[in-house]
């Protein structure tokens, strides 16, 4: 039955991918960089997009000289122009605009922007695409006056052919990005992190095979740790029965496969002696996927993950979940992370503090730190933005949500790094809400039954019963891992509350702790009773961490969070000032008291648990 499963769900899997935008393994590919300085036009009325009557002008057989995407210079100097990109301001790509411009921190609105580029392909038979790694939240892209589509999501990565759009010489991209909050968006209109806007990730151009191999999985079968099991899809003309070699020469495979009609090929193959990836021994190995004479190489790490009664394993062997959550955001920049540094510096932090885990609050981070946690040893919780008081009755909202899960799904599917899918965030329970996630967990499970389910939850008191806390969301039961926030000592009662608390949690899955917390001001310092004090946030951490541990089911926790990160709800002048301050690490880089209270508490996890 297991096989049938898993080969129901590889299939799946492609299925999602011919559906879906998403590049595999776009570092190792063929690619020219766009990223640098974009002119852009700040269109805060959208008239680059919408005519006077509120038309888009894209969908117009004639659009008229102000349509923005086409570009236009004036030719005649009685010509009519109202814009000019070659007069208009640059700004970085990649890169959020709130931290460029500072007519831009609060802006909420379009931005468009224009790159100009020369392109010769290596041969006239091969194929051009243009890749995002993630912009924010809509994005309409148009390659030489010709539109080639939009995506709609903050946080994943979309491409488009451009094989036949593409000139030698003069090219010119030109993206509108509209960060605008809308209600019936993922995530919807309220949240806690900055909304910042642009595009934020890499931009790439990448040149392939007229057939090429577009994407591919290569990972364990669901606890069976002796096999490796996955997909190939070609896509291209010639793609039909055509031969794919797959070659992790440590293991000494060199296993050649073909193709069916639709380019697609699955494969499970014995392996002996495999060196499992682990925190302890982040083993990646070399696979080599080749086919009419193009390679792609890529790293990948092999481990098994499952839960079993109240303990997580990875390889057969229970783990405590070291973890820390951790926002998108370079800190000591005040800016949307996006690079390798920034996850070398964030990753970095966590390591210091002692973390075998993180977790990639709220939404999909860029892919240098799944790449980066796959080659130090951290492993992730990835979460989709369905966050809050999304609108759950809204189909055309789930399929947003879900097809953002999916894209982040393709994405990350080889990193051995990501062991949780986290369907959600602290959602206001309700029967159309337990719809939603339920069907979100079933895709995800459809998609990729081997990596575990989880959420975000929200504690409740128990009926009848003075101080003592539990969880009974009906979501429960459709995760692996019990997941939830609880705020004692900040949002609810002040820390002393957490002596008094009782925990009664009658469920034999893991629990997880996904955030507990409280704000300081690094510097500011007074007793345990002073809030904003360094002193109140480690005497929050120390009674927290005492409480918690009365939890028998406990194996693992996030506390909110690595570092102090900017969020429009935060007003408070001197204290506050636009930044969210329940970070162990100021904005400056400072480490907080609580943070060696945590540090601390991990050291002793370490050596009861293990690396
Ligand atoms: C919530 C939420 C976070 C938020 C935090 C806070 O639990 O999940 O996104 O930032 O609390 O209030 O600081």
């Amino acid at each position: 039955m297991k096989k049938i499963s898993s080969l129901i769900g590889v299939i799946l899997l492609c299925s999602v991918i011919t559906a879906q935008n998403v590049f595999q393994n776009i570092p190792n590919r063929k690619t020219t960089t766009l990223n640098g300085k974009w002119h852009y036009i700040v269109d805060v009325y959208e008239s680059g997009y919408y005519n006077y009557r509120y038309e888009p002008r894209d969908q117009k057989e004639h659009p008229t000289n102000e349509a923005i995407f086409l570009n236009l210079k004036p030719n005649d100097r009685s010509d009519l122009h109202e814009y000019d990109f070659d007069y208009s301001p640059t700004m970085y790509v990649p890169g959020d605009w709130n931290s460029q411009d500072e007519k831009l921190f609060y802006y909420e609105g379009t931005v468009w922007y224009r790159k100009t580029f020369d392109y010769h392909k290596n041969k006239e038979t091969n194929r051009v695409f243009l890749n995002f790694g993630a912009a924010n939240y809509r994005t309409d892209v148009y390659m030489n006056g010709k539109k080639l589509g939009f995506h709609e999501g903050g946080f994943t990565p979309f491409y488009f052919e451009v094989t036949n759009l593409l000139k030698e010489k003069d090219n010119y991209v030109v993206v509108k990005v509209d960060n605008k909050r809308k209600k019936e968006a993922v995530p919807t209109l309220n949240t806690d992190w900055w909304n910042y806007g642009g595009i934020t990730r890499d931009v790439d151009l990448i040149e392939t095979e007229s057939t090429f191999i577009a994407d591919y999985s290569v990972q364990l079968q669901k606890s069976n740790a002796n096999l490796i099991e996955g997909f190939i899809n070609l896509d291209g003309e010639s793609k039909a029965n055509q031969q794919v070699t797959l070659s992790i020469p440590e293991l000494k495979i060199n296993q050649t496969v073909t193709t069916d009609d639709n380019g697609w090929v699955s494969f499970n193959i014995k392996a002996k002696k495999i060196n499992y990836w682990s925190p302890e021994n982040p083993k990646l190995y070399a696979v080599k996927l080749t086919y009419n004479n193009q390679t792609l190489d890529d790293k990948i790490g092999f481990r098994t993950i499952e839960v079993k009664g109240s303990d997580i394993l990875i390889n057969n062997k229970s783990v405590f979940l070291r973890g820390i959550s951790i926002h998108e955001e370079n800190p000591l920049d005040g800016r949307r992370a996006y690079c390798k540094e920034d996850a070398e510096l964030l990753l970095g932090w966590a390591k210091e503090m002692g973390c075998n885990f993180v977790r990639l609050a709220h939404y999909p981070h860029n892919e240098h730190m799944l790449r980066l946690a796959d080659e130090m040893g951290i492993m992730v919780w990835e979460e989709n933005p369905v966050y809050w008081t999304i609108p759950f009755d809204n189909h055309d909202t789930y399929l947003l949500a879900e097809k953002q899960l999916k894209e982040v799904m393709i994405r990350d599917k080889n990193r051995a790094s990501v062991i949780i899918w986290s369907m959600a965030n602290e959602t206001p329970r309700s029967d159309v809400r337990l719809e939603f996630l339920k069907n979100l967990a079933a895709t995800a499970r459809e998609i990729d039954n081997t990596r575990l389910i989880s959420a975000a939850l929200e504690k409740n008191r128990v009926k009848g019963k003075e101080n003592t806390l539990g969880i009974d969301d009906p979501f429960m039961d459709y995760v692996d891992i019990i997941s939830f926030n609880e705020y004692v000592g900040w949002y609810d009662g002040l820390p002393d509350k957490c002596k008094r608390v009782h925990w009664e949690i009658d469920y034999s899955k893991p629990v997880f702790i996904s955030e507990f917390g409280g704000g300081a001001l690094q510097g500011l310092h007074g007793d345990r009773l002073d809030r904003w004090s360094e002193e109140y946030q480690e005497d929050l951490y120390i009674k927290n961490i005492e409480m918690l541990r009365q939890i028998p089911q406990l194996r693992g926790m996030s506390p909110w969070i690595l570092t102090d990160f900017r969020s429009p709800r935060r007003m408070r002048p001197v204290i506050q000032d636009g930044w969210n301050r329940k970070g162990l690490i100021s904005e400056k880089g400072t480490k907080k008291k609580a943070f060696f209270v945590l540090q601390e508490y991990y050291k002793e996890m370490m050596e009861k648990w293990g690396k």
